[in-house]
C-alpha cells in the first residue's frame, strides 16, 4: 500500500472510529495540484450522520494535527485535503520504482483468483479480420494486466472451426480444386467458399451435397474430417504467423468443435430443468420474460448453434478452470448473443453465471478509402500489419539511416503503432484508422510513446556515468520533479483501475502523461550537468524511473519498448 495513504488512515482512524484499510480504501489522489496531495471525500460521512459534509470537512480539519510525513491537513468544501511532506514523497516515489524495476507497478491483489478470457476466436477458412485484431489487442492486454496483478489467468482462443460452412468447403474443394489440401492457403480456401455461394444460387443441387457432407462431418467420416482438419491446419498457419507478428501467445486453442460431444450433456440438463421448449420444430429457451428473442439451441434438423457451444463451453470451462471471473473480449455486435448465453446459464442455476462478463468494443473505421472496401472484402490484417511495418521503416530511415537493428525496430514501430492506436481509444468507442495519423511521430501515437522512451534512454546513454544507490534524492525540490513524482506513483493504480474495468486505454492515457509531463520537464531543466554531479544523479535517478514507468506500461499494452529507432 501506499505508504503516505497508511499514515493518513493513521491519522484518521482514531477519530473516524474505522479500520484503517477502510479508510485508506476512500481515500483519493486529487488531479490537481492546489487540492492536496491525497484527499478524503466526506460525502459518506455526511450521510452517515446526516449533517452537511462541508461542515464535517472543516471540523475534522480543526480536530486533526498533522504528523510524520503529512505536513497540513485542510478542509475544502466536503473534501479533507492532506499535504505531504514533498522530499519525502519524492524519495519514496522514485525509490519504489527502482526498488521493484520490471516489476513496479505489480501487486498480488489478485492473488487466489482465477481469471479465463476468451478473445481473438477467429474462424477457420475465413479471413483474420480487423474484428478479430481487436479482441486479440484488447484481450492480450487484459490478461496482461490481471497477471500484473497476480491473478491466475487462462487466455482462451474459442476458434471458429465448426458449422454448415464446413459442408460447402468440402463440395467446394472436391469439385473445384486440383491442389493437396496441405497447400491451400486462407485466401484459395476463402475463393473456393465466395464461388460455392455464387455455383449454387444456380444449382440447388450443390446445397443438397454441402448438408449432406456436413452430415457426414458431424458424424465422424474419416475422409471429410481429414479434410476438415487440413482446412483446419492451413488457417492456424496463417493466424500463428499474425500472432507471432503481434507477439501475441494464446494458452488454449479450443475451437468450437471441441464441444460437439459436450452439447448433449447441456441439453439434457436444460430439458430437466424445464428451460429447454420446443418451437416449430426447434429446440430454445424462451427468454421472453427477460426482454430477449429465444436462444436457440438446436435447428429443426437436429443441427447445434454458436450459443448451443457456448453454453457447453461455460459449463466445461467452469468444470476444468473454477474460475472466479471468465471475460469475453468480442465486439458489439454480439452482446445479445452473450446476454442470452450468461441469462440462460443464471436460469440453470450456474452460480458462477455472475462472473461471466462481456467486454464489449465498437468498429473500425477506415478514412483511407483504399484500405477500406477493396469491392467489399473483409480488410486483411497482414496486408494492414505490413503496411504498418513499410512505412514505419520509411520513417525511421529518414530520422536515423544508420540505425543497426533495423528490422526490429520498424516491426516494433509499424506493430505497435497499430497496437496503440486500438488501445488509446476506450474499448467502446469505435476507431478511426488514420495512416497518416496513426503513424506520426506527434500526437497521441505509439511512434510518439515509443520515441518518449528512446528519448529517455538516450538521455541515460549520454551521461555514460554509473549512478551509484547512495544517490541523493533530497536534492530534487523542484515543483516539476514533485509532479513528475506524484505521476509515476499513479501508475500502480493506475493498473488496478484498468484491470478492473477492463479498459487498458487507462494505461495508454497515462503514458502519454508521463511522456508529456517528462518532455515539459526536461525542456525547463538542466538534467546533465558535469558541474553539478550529484544534482545529475539525483536527477537521472528520475529519469530511470520515468524509463522503467514507460518501458513496464507498455509492456502490459503489448508493445515492445526500444532503446533505439
Ligand atoms: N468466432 C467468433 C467470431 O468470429 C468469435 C467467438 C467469440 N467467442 C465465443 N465464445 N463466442 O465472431
Amino acid at each position: 500500500m501506499d505508504t503516505f495513504i497508511k499514515e493518513i488512515a493513521e491519522l484518521l482512524g482514531t477519530t473516524l472510529q474505522m479500520r484503517g484499510a477502510d479508510i485508506a480504501s476512500l481515500i483519493e489522489r486529487p488531479q490537481k495540484a492546489n487540492q492536496g496531495d491525497y484527499a478524503l471525500p466526506c460525502f459518506f460521512l455526511g450521510k452517515e450522520q446526516g449533517r452537511n459534509p462541508v461542515e464535517i470537512a472543516r471540523e475534522l480539519a480543526d480536530q486533526l494535527a498533522p504528523a510524520g510525513s503529512i505536513e497540513k491537513i485542510a478542509a475544502a468544501g466536503p473534501y479533507l485535503n492532506f499535504f505531504v511532506n514533498r522530499i519525502a514523497f519524492v524519495g519514496r516515489a522514485i525509490g519504489a520504482v527502482i526498488k521493484t524495476g520490471a516489476t513496479y507497478g505489480h501487486s498480488t491483489v489478485g492473488a487466489g483468483q482465477t481469471l479465463v478470457l476468451d478473445y481473438s476466436s477467429p474462424n477457420i477458412a475465413k479471413p483474420f479480420g480487423i474484428g478479430h485484431l481487436r479482441s486479440t489487442v484488447i484481450g492480450h492486454a487484459i490478461k496482461k494486466l490481471h497477471d500484473a496483478l497476480g491473478y491466475k489467468t487462462i487466455g482462451i482462443n474459442h476458434l471458429g472451426d465448426w458449422g454448415t460452412q464446413f459442408g460447402s468447403m468440402i463440395v467446394a474443394y472436391k469439385k473445384w480444386s486440383d491442389k493437396p489440401a496441405e497447400e491451400l492457403t486462407v485466401s484459395e480456401l476463402v475463393a473456393l467458399y465466395v464461388k460455392f455461394h455464387a455455383e449454387s444460387e444456380a444449382d440447388p443441387a450443390l446445397q443438397d451435397a454441402a448438408r449432406a457432407a456436413f452430415k457426414k462431418l458431424e458424424e465422424g467420416d474419416p475422409e471429410h474430417v481429414a479434410l476438415w482438419e487440413r482446412f483446419k491446419a492451413d488457417s492456424l498457419k496463417e493466424f500463428d504467423r499474425i500472432y507471432d507478428m503481434l507477439g501475441v501467445h494464446i494458452d488454449v486453442a479450443s475451437g468450437e468443435s471441441f464441444f460437439n460431444d459436450k452439447m448433449g450433456g447441456t441439453i439434457k440438463r436444460l430439458k430437466a430443468a424445464g428451460l429447454a421448449t420446443e418451437s416449430e420444430g426447434a429446440l430454445i429457451v424462451d427468454l421472453e420474460g427477460h426482454g430477449m428473442p429465444p436462444c436457440l439451441l438446436l435447428k429443426s434438423d437436429g443441427a447445434t448453434l454458436y450459443a448451443t457451444r457456448d453454453l457447453a463451453a461455460a459449463e466445461y470451462r467452469y468444470q476444468t478452470y473454477k474460475f472466479d471471473r471468465m471475460v469475453y473480449v468480442h465486439g458489439q455486435e454480439q452482446k445479445l448473443h452473450f446476454k442470452q448465453v450468461f441469462k440462460v446459464l443464471e436460469l440453470l442455476d450456474r452460480e458462477w453465471a455472475h462472473g461471466l462478463v462481456h467486454a464489449e468494443f465498437g468498429h473500425y473505421r477506415f478514412k483511407d478509402a483504399k484500405m477500406s472496401t477493396r469491392k467489399g472484402k473483409t480488410i486483411l490484417l497482414e496486408e494492414v500489419l505490413n503496411k504498418a511495418i513499410e512505412l514505419a521503416e520509411k520513417i525511421v530511415t529518414e530520422k536515423n539511416p544508420d540505425l543497426e537493428d533495423k528490422t526490429n525496430v520498424c516491426r516494433a514501430v509499424g506493430i505497435g503503432a497499430i497496437i496503440f492506436a486500438d488501445l488509446s481509444n476506450r474499448r467502446k468507442r469505435d476507431v478511426e484508422f488514420d495512416w497518416d495519423r496513426i503513424l506520426s511521430f506527434e500526437g497521441e501515437t505509439g511512434p510518439y510513446l515509443q520515441y518518449a522512451h528512446v528519448r529517455v534512454c538516450s538521455i541515460e546513454r549520454k551521461w555514460g556515468k554509473p549512478i551509484g544507490p547512495d544517490t541523493n534524492l533530497e536534492l530534487l525540490t523542484e515543483e516539476a520533479e514533485f509532479q513528475l513524482a506524484k505521476k509515476l506513483a499513479d501508475f500502480p493504480p493506475t493498473i488496478r483501475r484498468a484491470a478492473e474495468q477492463y479498459e487498458p486505454s487507462l494505461v495508454s492515457t497515462y503514458l502519454l502523461e508521463v511522456a508529456r509531463e517528462f518532455s515539459s520537464y526536461y525542456e525547463a531543466h538542466r538534467v546533465l550537468n558535469e558541474a553539478a554531479p550529484d544534482l545529475t544523479a539525483a536527477r537521472l535517478t528520475l529519469v530511470a524511473a520515468v524509463r522503467q514507468t514507460l518501458a513496464n506500461g507498455l509492456r502490459l499494452l503489448g508493445i515492445e519498448p526500444l532503446s533505439e529507432m
